[in-house]
């Protein structure tokens, strides 16, 4: 006898479990099934326990060379006690799967602890334990995710070669660590392993870093300071194989701008992007439809070719992030309760914790003139001209505006510097408002605080920044 509900959710990542929590509050019979743990990679292998390392090296790194600075005297060495720093770490990631477990009973969503397997497109096999469920849903939403993507001559064992789980659960800090892919997750990991004291290399097969997703003026800023912290950074450098030598070190080869170059290691971290798992679950079985990366074709409302299975998040494509897998859950629940929805969020923000931060929503410079702006406005503000950034010790960076010249609408928004993750949010409501620069310049800014660097650099591109001497625009 199968079980009956309105919704079957697979996967209860950012994604899934938020789908589920929307469609329960909209008064449906809603399950959700996972496989291995609440909250998915982001809460349990990725977004949460990476910030979590991120800050403690943070923490680390100030107290060992700008404490001082500030007439703090630490007596003694200061060290990290690996053990106890992974143990902190997993109590952060307990503590929120923990809290999707209790949303999940709040909300009466019937939990199935289990591997799912569409047995056809009305019917889904759990796997729990030794047993077998079977599931019938009026509507399945597929939020099963991605996983890690493997290059040839380098098969993860997450003992010598690492994916990022591997590289977030290390119990011992290697003195050497290759970082293969200068993407979002090999800079943020590479980043706070140099600051807990490894010594890293990032070998990079495209020409920069981050490429395509940030302005070159911040990659430069961010390469600049990679460059001051000891970071190696090997651009045009593809990874090829790797190979122990006599003294248990790891040799990898990489061809650098054409060349053979070898460079010696204790580990590899291999970071060069995701793919979606759509090659479980039953998904290519029952006919769904895919795209050429194998992502699930969805469309507006996040509806497959098959009208009553729906996918969200990074199993329906790009980009990869929980803050879109999120606004799609709750996208598809509402359209599934007859609410009339579609995807049209004008931008998903880019954040990425490196040293310093880095943010973004809208277009770049390039994305604008691209879409026909080809006369804009452009306003930089720095944070060294920000009293609480000075006040903090956090003065590298800068907010850029992109505007349409003539509307002085806003089309991009691109920071880098202290805590600018939290800072973004402002630009992507202005964004999603069709906002002037003149609507954020003159909207009054708490000082001192770091916000005020966003209204000064739309000041900057009308040409009134006060804090700045501004050459005519
Ligand atoms: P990525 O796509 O950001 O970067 C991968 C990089 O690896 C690329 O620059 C590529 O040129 C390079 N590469 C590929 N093959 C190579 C080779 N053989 N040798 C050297 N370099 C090579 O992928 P990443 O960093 O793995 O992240 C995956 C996804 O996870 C991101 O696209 C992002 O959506 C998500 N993510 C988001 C974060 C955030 O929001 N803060 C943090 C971490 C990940």
């Amino acid at each position: 006898m199968s079980q009956e509900f309105d919704v079957c959710v697979l996967g209860a990542g950012p994604g899934g479990y938020v789908a589920a929590i929307r469609a329960a509050q909209l008064g449906l019979k809603t399950c959700v099934v996972e496989r291995e743990y609440l909250g998915g990679v982001c809460l349990n292998v990725g977004c949460i326990p990476s910030k979590a390392l991120i800050s403690a090296s943070h923490f680390y790194h100030r107290a060992q060379h700008e404490a001082a600075t500030m007439g703090i005297e630490i007596s003694g060495s200061i060290k990290v006690d690996m053990g106890k720093l992974q143990a902190w770490k997993k109590s952060v990631c307990d503590r929120m799967s923990g809290g999707v477990a209790q949303l999940l009973k709040g909300n009466k969503i019937t939990l199935f602890m289990g591997q799912a397997e569409f047995v056809s497109p009305q019917e889904l096999e759990v796997q729990i334990g030794t047993s077998k469920e079977k599931i019938k849903a009026k509507n399945f939403i597929i939020a099963t995710g991605s996983r890690p993507i493997e290059i040839p001559g380098f098969k993860y064992d997450e003992k010598t070669i690492l994916s990022s789980t591997g590289g977030l659960a290390l119990s011992e800090l290697p003195r050497r660590m290759m970082v293969i892919g200068g993407g979002y997750i090999g800079l943020e990991l590479g980043t706070l392993l140099q600051k807990l004291g490894s010594e890293v290399t990032v070998l990079e097969a495209g020409d920069a870093l981050l490429s395509g997703v940030v302005e070159p003026d911040i990659v430069q800023l961010l390469s600049r300071r990679l460059k001051k912290n000891g970071i190696q950074v090997k651009l045009k450098a593809k990874a090829q194989s790797y190979k122990m030598d006599a003294t248990g070190a790891i040799v990898v080869t990489a061809l650098v701008d054409g060349k053979s170059e070898a460079f010696t290691c204790d580990k590899v971290l291999v970071t060069v992007g995701r793919k979606p798992n759509s090659d479980q679950a039953g998904i290519k079985k029952i006919g769904l439809a895919l795209d050429a990366q194998g992502c699930i074709q969805v469309n507006a409302q996040r509806r497959t070719n098959i009208p009553h299975i729906y996918a969200i998040g990074d199993i329906a494509g790009q980009p990869m992030l929980a803050h879109k897998a999120s606004y799609e859950g709750i996208l598809v629940a509402e359209v599934i309760s007859g609410k009339k929805r579609a995807y049209d969020a004008k931008t998903v923000p880019a954040v990425i914790f490196t040293d310093p931060e880095i943010s973004a929503v809208g277009w770049t410079e390039a994305e604008c003139i691209k879409n026909g702006f080809k006369n804009l406005k452009i306003g930089k503000f720095p944070f060294a001209a920000n009293g609480r950034a000075v006040s903090i010790l956090e003065t590298e960076g800068f907010v850029k505006v992109i505007a349409d010249k003539e509307t002085h609408r806003i089309l991009g928004v691109h920071m880098i510097g202290p805590e600018v993750s939290n800072l973004i949010s402002e630009a992507g409501l202005a964004i999603e408002m069709g906002a002037q620069l003149e609507d954020l310049a003159l909207t009054i800014h708490p000082h001192p605080t770091l916000s005020e660097p966003l209204m000064e650099a739309c000041e900057s591109a009308l040409g009134h920044a006060i804090h700045i001497i501004q050459k005519t625009n």
